[in-house]
């Protein structure tokens, strides 16, 4: 019989016991539900809501269910619904009604709310590890490569000279921001909604706090219908792995392009691409590829618990059962993609050469011929228009602007003279911008340096 079984006259049809069942997804629940259960359990016996005996068996049988199911003692059984429901069966198979008087007090609708907190809590914690690893991998590239001259690009047309260093460091913002909103989203889930009841509290007399701190929690809901119903978290979180996947994705688009012979800035070690079943000279970026796919699986999630949680009514609806799957899923692909992005680029070859050659081709220098002019008199404008016509010359002429003889510098303007040379030098492009945030060897290395004690802090 159902633990619920008492006002029925007839057995779930069986397509209903299936349909209705959540033990398939939420078993992954079972440590949070045993430990939110340990801490409800003991202080029910403080309270003296339930025998202190009985209490000290629960909680220590519990332990005994834990220790079963992670040695994979225990099979779950869909009758029994989801987790929630299979554990207090085993326990109470296993004490009788002393396993009965677990429940006292408390709902399967605050219980849920309470695993799903406590578990994106420990997940959360586990992808905030893998981020700062990601992190340090970063600022160690970029420490290899603050004279790697590339090109910047605006419209995916060459705008400016840059290192590759300073490109990777823009990722070092990016992912930072992504701890930050990670540690953020971990503050509002870190409330525990026990006491909530169904949905109007309870008449026993727990003490909440008590079960908060046994959990690790910070606070205690402060609304039952609200600690019943909120998966405003469960949607912050999937935000957070949306964005996060949106950063490794477009690293990922970046490094697909790199690793086409077009450009030919990167390769990829052997051990993190996959050749072609029929072309025998292809080595294809697949896991950046692939990084870049899940992420509309990701944003997907999102959309969809946005879009179960936007019709219902207060409080508990078990369309809430369907936050699972999506955050589970997110989570997961989070961790998947992780760590074998940061092997990826860990293990990657920077192409220097061809880096350089693509940063002296395509007229990067151009602003800072220009600039060279501004700073001998001209204004601005001027010098924007004098430097466009020497731009188209060189087009005409195959070839780049530091080419020019002194003759044909002349001929544009005579304002040129010996040192338009070295001012329109890759080196001199990067390391003259040596503003706060800038590509220049100096600030890059303070950049770098600023972040390894940030990363400390985090
Ligand atoms: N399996 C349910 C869920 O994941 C647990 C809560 C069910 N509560 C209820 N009264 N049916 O949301």
């Amino acid at each position: 019989m159902k633990l619920w079984g008492g006002r029925f006259q007839k057995p779930t049809d069986k397509k209903v016991d299936d349909f209705n069942s959540s033990i398939r997804f939420d078993s992954r629940m079972y440590k949070q539900d045993i430990q939110g259960s340990m801490a409800h359990a003991e202080m029910l016996g403080k309270q003296g809501i339930i025998p202190k005996a009985d209490s000290e068996l629960i909680v220590k049988t519990l332990g005994e269910i834990l220790a079963d199911i992670e040695s994979g003692k225990v099979e779950f059984e869909i009758d029994a619904e989801d987790i929630h429901m299979n554990v207090e069966k085993l326990l109470t198979e296993r004490i009788g009604d002393a396993g009965k008087r677990l429940h006292t007090g408390r709902s399967r609708n605050d219980q849920v709310a309470l695993d799903i907190r406590m578990y994106l809590k420990d997940e959360t914690e586990e992808i905030l590890q893998m981020l700062k690893k990601l992190l340090g991998t970063i600022i160690s590239l970029a420490e290899q490569h603050t004279d790697t001259i590339m090109p910047g690009y605006t419209h995916l047309q060459k705008a400016q000279p840059i290192t590759f260093a300073h490109h990777a460091m823009a990722y070092f913002e990016m992912f930072s921001r992504d701890v930050s909103r990670l540690t953020d989203c971990r503050k509002r889930t870190n409330v525990m909604p026990l006491g909530s009841g169904a949905l109007a509290g309870t008449t026993y007399p727990l003490d909440r706090e008590f079960v908060a701190s046994k959990l690790g929690f910070g606070s205690v809901t402060q609304n039952s219908l609200d600690g019943v119903s909120d998966r405003d978290f469960v949607i912050e979180l999937a935000s957070c792995l949306s964005v996060i996947m949106m950063h490794l994705s477009r690293f990922c688009e970046e490094l697909i392009l790199w690793s086409s012979h077009e450009f030919a800035f990167v390769e990829m070690d052997d051990a993190f691409s996959t050749g072609s079943s029929i072309m025998p000279q292809k080595k294809n970026p697949d896991v950046a590829e692939l990084i870049r796919g899940k992420t509309g699986r990701v944003y997907g999630h999102l959309m969809g618990l946005l879009t179960t949680m936007k019709g219902l009514p207060l409080a508990y609806n078990k369309d809430m059962q369907e936050d699972k799957e999506p955050i589970f899923d997110a989570i997961d692909t989070v961790k998947l993609c992780l760590p074998v992005f940061n092997d990826m680029i860990a293990t990657m070859k920077i192409n220097k050469d061809n880096m350089l050659k693509g940063a002296k081709g395509g007229f990067t220098n151009a602003t800072d011929a220009a600039d060279y002019l501004v700073k001998k008199g001209l204004p601005f404008r001027s010098a924007h228009e004098v430097v466009g016509k020497m731009v188209l010359y060189a087009i005409n002429n195959n070839k780049t602007i530091d080419e020019f003889t002194m003759q044909e510098f002349k001929a544009c303007s005579d304002i040129f003279d010996e040192d338009i040379y070295d001012a329109i030098s890759m080196e001199t492009c990067v390391n003259g911008r040596n503003i706060t945030g800038g590509p220049a060897k100096e600030m890059v290395e303070k950049a770098i340096a600023d972040a390894k004690t940030r990363l400390k802090s985090l």
